[in-house]
């Protein structure tokens, strides 16, 4: 089976490519771009038509929570999955924070095989750093690697241990397996409902200060250093924790960075409306902050953008601040969220679709983020002009923690393809049989 897909605007950072073009899927893998590919008669070849379409390689999340196993009414690896094609995600990589965390091969393997079983974006799964993300013994890297796991991260729980965080990142890179930490100061954020500022006093929250994330990824940073090995930094928040990163590559240290949609469009004032689907660690933070992480996606310092998809319930959910759990969904919102960097001329479309696949499968050494001839025919298109109302009770994901609910946005992925099968469609096909 042939799928030809014309005319659309091919932005591909991966060969500096950003062209009207045709490009031609064969056996699931990208055959050809061409300027004009014809359809050859008596080969049976479905054909879209893309005018006035952005044409990418798939998008890639580096940082979302499926919850299975444990609590598969918040998420499944099927629903998961899903909300991935239609956010415009052809891969996604899944944190270690379920019950039973993903410690050891077979929670590797199960979710493997959900995966599979579901069909829709290839699923990476992280395991954790340490067994139990209790931050006292690692758990077997190679064996964790051997069975599919592309990272090591105790994501939701900080390693706080610098001996167990120096070990796990000399021993992952020499497996060359890297390690993504959550960047959280225990001491200094217990107890916080909401960033440390003027709207927690008034608020009467307790707050969260900026030192609890930078203090640990100055840490890291220098463990990394130290070692002369590579640590990827998850969801940055802070205007300083951009500083240090900026920083730390200049003197060559190899370290990278991600930010979340919510760190560059939302502020703590958000807050004042009490809904706890503004409530996530990192905490939204200042205005400053914001300014700055966009600074940091434009100079390069934050290399990727991921959403922290974080499925959370109703039970979870509609409860006293206090007590309501952190986390938001952004599977379904990332792309159109993060498309307002290029309204803002913060970075290019094509640096956007670096960061949002490109550089994810660079640092997880996985598949995707190119189109190059031979490659894995993942694909998203974009229509920029789409304007949609978000309404979480349409998405595909189990929950509708969203912080966007109401939003209207402008641009959305209209076509998603994981190994040339259509998995995500509402574009209108007139005649056409896909
Ligand atoms: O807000 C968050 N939710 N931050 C984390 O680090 C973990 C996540 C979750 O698993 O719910
Ligand atoms: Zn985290």
């Amino acid at each position: 089976m042939r799928l030809l897909l014309k005319g659309g605007r091919i932005i591909d950072p991966s060969q500096n490519m950003d062209a009207t073009m045709d490009l031609l899927i064969e056996k699931g893998t990208v055959s050809r771009i061409a300027t004009t590919i014809p359809e050859r008669k008596g080969e049976k070849t479905a054909v879209i038509d893309l005018t006035g379409m952005i044409l990418t390689p798939g998008l890639i999340d580096m940082h979302t929570h499926l919850r299975e196993p444990g609590h598969e009414y918040k998420e499944t690896v099927q629903t998961g999955s899903e909300a991935a094609v239609a956010g415009g995600f052809t891969s996604i990589a899944c944190m270690a924070n379920t019950e039973p965390i993903n410690d050891n091969r077979s929670v590797t393997e199960f979710i493997l095989r959900q995966a599979q079983a579901a069909g829709m974006a290839r699923v990476y799964p992280v395991a954790a750093v340490s067994k139990g993300e209790q931050g006292k013994f690692l758990t077997e890297f190679a064996d964790l690697k051997d069975a599919g796991a592309v990272a090591l991260s105790d994501d939701g729980n900080p390693v706080m241990d610098s001996r167990l965080m120096r070990n796990a990142l000399e021993y992952a890179s020499s497996l060359g397996i890297p390690i993504i930490s959550h960047c959280e100061d225990t001491n200094l954020s217990a107890g916080g409902q909401m960033n440390e500022g003027y709207t927690s006093t008034e608020l009467g929250l307790q707050g969260i200060p900026n030192t609890a994330e930078h203090i640990m990824i100055a840490r890291d940073i220098a463990l990394a250093e130290f070692s002369n090995v590579s640590v990827h930094i998850a969801h940055v928040s802070t205007a300083e924790s951009v500083r240090i990163i900026r920083e730390a590559k200049k003197r060559g240290v190899m370290v990278t960075a991600e930010t979340a949609p919510h760190y560059f469009t939302l502020t703590d004032e958000a807050l004042k409306e009490f809904s706890t689907n503004y409530k996530m660690y990192p905490p939204l933070r200042k205005n400053e902050d914001v300014e700055a992480i966009k600074e940091g996606l434009k100079d390069g310092t934050i290399d990727a953008i991921a959403s922290d998809h974080a499925p959370h319930s109703s039970i979870e959910k509609d409860v006293e601040f206090e007590y309501a759990a952190n986390g938001i969904i952004g599977l379904e919102t990332s792309l159109s969220a993060s498309l307002i960097l290029v309204k803002e001329n913060v970075l290019s479309l094509s640096q956007l679709i670096e960061k949002m696949s490109t550089n994810p499968s660079g640092i997880l050494k996985i598949p995707g983020g190119t189109l190059k001839a031979g490659s894995n025919a993942d694909i998203t298109v974009i229509d920029l002009q789409k304007k949609w109302i978000v309404k979480a009770d349409t998405f595909r994901s189990k929950s509708r923690n969203t912080p966007f609910e109401g939003r209207k946005f402008r641009g959305r992925a209209v076509l998603t393809i994981v190994g040339g099968n259509v998995k995500y469609s509402i574009l209108s096909l007139p005649g056409r049989k896909i």
